[in-house]
């Protein structure tokens, strides 16, 4: 069946795909692109030809059959080759991908990529290197996988004011976490299942203490506040500490604890953090389970949107690859380029200690008259509003449970080290923010 507009799109001269990297996400954009060429063709305007794979070592077995005359180690000369339009980067890190995205930037091609480590280090310059060489560069794919999510905030809601964006954007974690809550697990046993089933590397520090989270935070603050922001400028706590006892005083409170990316406009310019928080079970993002991704999108006319899909995996992320490089082709075949990242607010990134937000406290008390008096003077102290007490078990077992009004984060952590050092505070067996209550 002749797909319609193809013949028009195959008279045109084809437009020639360096691919960097062929692994889990590049193997399945190579056989897209070699599987569904006609297709990407019709829509495209115009053949999209692999002329190039770059590798680390050619002799691997590969996911899907690579045409091995077209493979080689030496990226460096692939993205600068003359007759090379697009650049599509899989191999992840910062280098080499940094020197050979520039070189290829620097050369004029577009580029693609899903590297979000690198994204959320280095946006501005690469951003700027293509615009002065008159390419494009487009990474759908570096935040949540296949979830359309940079696009609608970059053009979509280009006319809209986002207050806030608030997401799962980690796979792993939510893996972790939601084996945690149905089944009572610990976190090194959830952690075992999660890697025994692939959804976890053999280090999982990147997922678990939240880097890789941080980086999406610092590529949707960006380009939802029109501000330069970094992982570095991301406050970020990973999922380590988390213990089944959390989890059971959530569900107490009828919460589920997420690893949650918030970045929101604070009086004093912007936050953007990564930590684990309580949020109530009847949360839409509460609903979001094993390792999907969803992200949350307040914007002042818009109101309140939610993006949910697949975060990662080979061909989810491949899917928002090609949607880039079908986007790419039309540019260079109109003669156009996508738009230009915006970075005119210069927001400042407020510290952490002033983000606002609930606090769940637990303390381990002497069951004893008086008590709860210089308790909860502690916490009037520093201005940090309660909202509910509860007292659970009696004797040595007696634990207080407080739920805060909203407050400033360096108030509650002045009144944690209070409560710390009272006489009448056994310890402080846990303290974890509160998102997404309804009321304040
Ligand atoms: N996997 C996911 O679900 C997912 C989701 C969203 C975004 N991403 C992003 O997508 C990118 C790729 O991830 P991946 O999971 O596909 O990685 P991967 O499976 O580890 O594949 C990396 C590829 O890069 C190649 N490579 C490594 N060093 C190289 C070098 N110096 N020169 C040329 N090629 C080199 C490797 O070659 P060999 O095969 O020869 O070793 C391999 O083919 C990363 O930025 C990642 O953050 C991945």
């Amino acid at each position: 069946m002749q797909v319609t507009g193809a013949r028009s799109a195959a008279d045109r001269e084809p437009l020639k795909v360096a691919l960097l990297g062929c692994g889990t996400v590049g193997s399945q954009v190579y056989r897209l692109l070699t599987e569904q060429s006609a297709d990407l063709q019709a829509r495209a305007g115009a053949p999209l030809h692999v002329v190039g794979v770059a590798v680390r070592d050619p002799q691997l077995p590969r996911d899907v059959p690579v045409d091995r005359s077209l493979m080689t180690t030496d990226g460096a000369s692939l993205v600068t080759r003359p007759d090379v339009d697009i650049v599509i980067e899989l191999i992840g890190g910062i280098e080499p991908a940094r020197s050979l995205l520039l070189a290829a930037l620097g050369a004029g091609k577009s580029v693609i990529t899903a590297n979000k480590a690198l994204i959320a280090a280095d946006r501005a310059v690469l951003h700027r290197t293509a615009y002065e060489a008159g390419g494009d560069l487009y990474y759908e794919a570096a935040v949540a996988g296949a979830i359309p999510l940079l696009r609608p905030l970059r053009e979509s809601l280009a006319g809209d004011e986002v207050r806030r964006v608030l997401g799962i954007v980690n796979g792993t974690t939510n893996f972790i976490l939601d084996r945690m809550d149905s089944s009572g697990a610990d976190f090194s046993a959830a952690l075992a299942e999660a890697q025994a089933l692939g959804y976890a590397e053999a280090d999982p520090t990147a997922d678990v203490a939240g880097f890789d989270a941080a980086a999406k935070a610092a590529i949707l603050a960006s380009i939802a506040f029109h501000t330069d922001v970094t992982a570095d400028d991301v406050y970020r706590e990973g999922i380590l500490s988390v213990t089944a006892a959390d989890i059971a005083s959530a569900r107490a409170l009828g919460c589920v604890v997420k690893l949650l990316a918030i970045c929101e406009r604070s009086p004093g310019g912007i936050t953007a953090r990564v930590h684990p928080a309580m949020i109530p079970r009847v949360h839409p993002l509460a609903a979001v389970r094993d390792a999907y991704n969803a992200v949350f999108v307040e914007a002042e006319a818009a109101g309140r949107l939610m993006f949910y899909g697949a975060g990662a995996g080979g061909q989810p992320t491949a899917s928002a690859v090609l949607g880039d490089t079908v986007a790419v082709a039309r540019n260079l075949l109109a003669g156009l380029r996508g738009p230009e990242a915006s970075f005119y607010a210069e927001l400042p990134v407020v510290p952490i200690g002033d983000a606002i937000t609930r606090y769940y406290v637990q303390l381990d008390v002497a069951d004893r008259p008086g008590v709860l008096a210089p308790i909860a003077d502690a916490f009037a102290q520093q201005g940090v509003s309660i909202k509910d007490v509860r007292q659970d078990g009696r004797g040595e077992d007696a634990n207080l449970i407080i739920m805060t009004h909203s407050a400033r984060e360096a108030a509650l952590a002045k009144t944690v080290s209070v409560l710390t050092a009272m006489e009448a505070v056994r310890n402080v067996d846990s303290v974890m923010r509160v998102e997404g209550m309804e009321g304040e």
